[in-house]
């Protein structure tokens, strides 16, 4: 079976409340424990020769949350930033944040906004946090962009791919979900359609880089058929040959 590589990964960092709670700790403590994991999952996805790793921090439905624990959400983004910021530049990654980030204090606006600025050349791993993000609105910000520019024209898959907020990100290739959760919670909507999904039990806290690395292995080896009978390895070929076998069929029923 032929090896499908990874280029982009995207994480559900879910269970930090119940592993806390279990603990007998205030949920936000499982914030804290579950944010000193990410740094070590990003350099494990660089070394991997992942392409890009997109991290759900801050969904549109967490703001139902209590204040308290919004409050320790954006403390602890501010700090992964600065703390980061070094070896985020040294690394080449470049990084971004995708979602609705207006109300979060001014500073920590400014500390995001400038390492995507001095990172947006960067060559190597895109790193993205969704934060106040949700799938749906970035669907309807999408169809309402190609709207304004093109009035009164019908919008293709490549329009609205153009559209969002950060097309050159790509399709998923693998959604990994901790927490033991089998939901993709409107991440990500659009880029998942082919993605592989993997669940697993371990919450993000006591996630660690051997499970990650494991499970890359595990979707690198596992066949993807994108709709076909296992012929092609990748979606682009996937599409072309539909589009060969489609006309080649409609030749051969006589129909053009
Ligand atoms: C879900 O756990 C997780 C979140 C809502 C936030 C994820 C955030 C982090 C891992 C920390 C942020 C880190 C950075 C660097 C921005 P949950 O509280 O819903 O868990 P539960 O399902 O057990 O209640």
């Amino acid at each position: 079976m032929s090896e499908q590589q990874l280029n982009h990964i995207a994480i559900i960092m879910d269970g930090n409340g119940r592993w806390a709670t279990m603990r007998g700790r205030p949920r936000v403590w499982g914030h804290i424990r579950g944010s000193s994991k990410v740094a070590s999952i990003v350099e494990e996805a660089d070394r991997l020769g992942i392409k890009a790793l997109t991290l759900y921090a801050f969904s549109s439905e967490n703001w139902s949350r209590p204040f308290s624990e919004v409050r320790v959400l954006f403390a602890l983004l501010k700090k992964f930033i600065c703390h980061e910021r070094e070896r985020i530049i040294r690394n080449k990654i470049r990084f971004k944040i995708i979602g609705d980030i207006s109300e979060l204090p001014q500073g920590t606006q400014d500390l995001i906004h400038d390492l995507e600025q001095v990172t947006a050349h960067h060559q190597g791993l895109k790193l993205t946090f969704a934060f106040g993000y949700g799938g749906r609105a970035e669907l309807v910000h999408a169809v309402n962009q190609f709207i304004t520019h093109n009035p009164g024209q019908k919008i293709s898959e490549k329009d609205l791919n153009n559209c969002l907020y950060c097309p050159d990100l790509g399709d998923v290739d693998l959604l990994i979900r901790t927490g033991g959760d089998c939901r993709v919670s409107n991440f990500l909507l659009w880029q998942l359609a082919y993605a592989e999904l993997y669940f697993t039990e371990t919450k993000w806290p006591d996630f660690s880089v051997s499970e990650f690395a494991r499970i890359v292995d595990f979707v690198t080896r596992r066949e993807r058929r994108f709709g076909t009978i296992g012929e092609v390895s990748d979606l682009n070929e996937a599409q072309k040959l539909a589009e060969k076998n489609r006309v080649n069929i409609n030749q051969q029923l006589g129909m053009h």
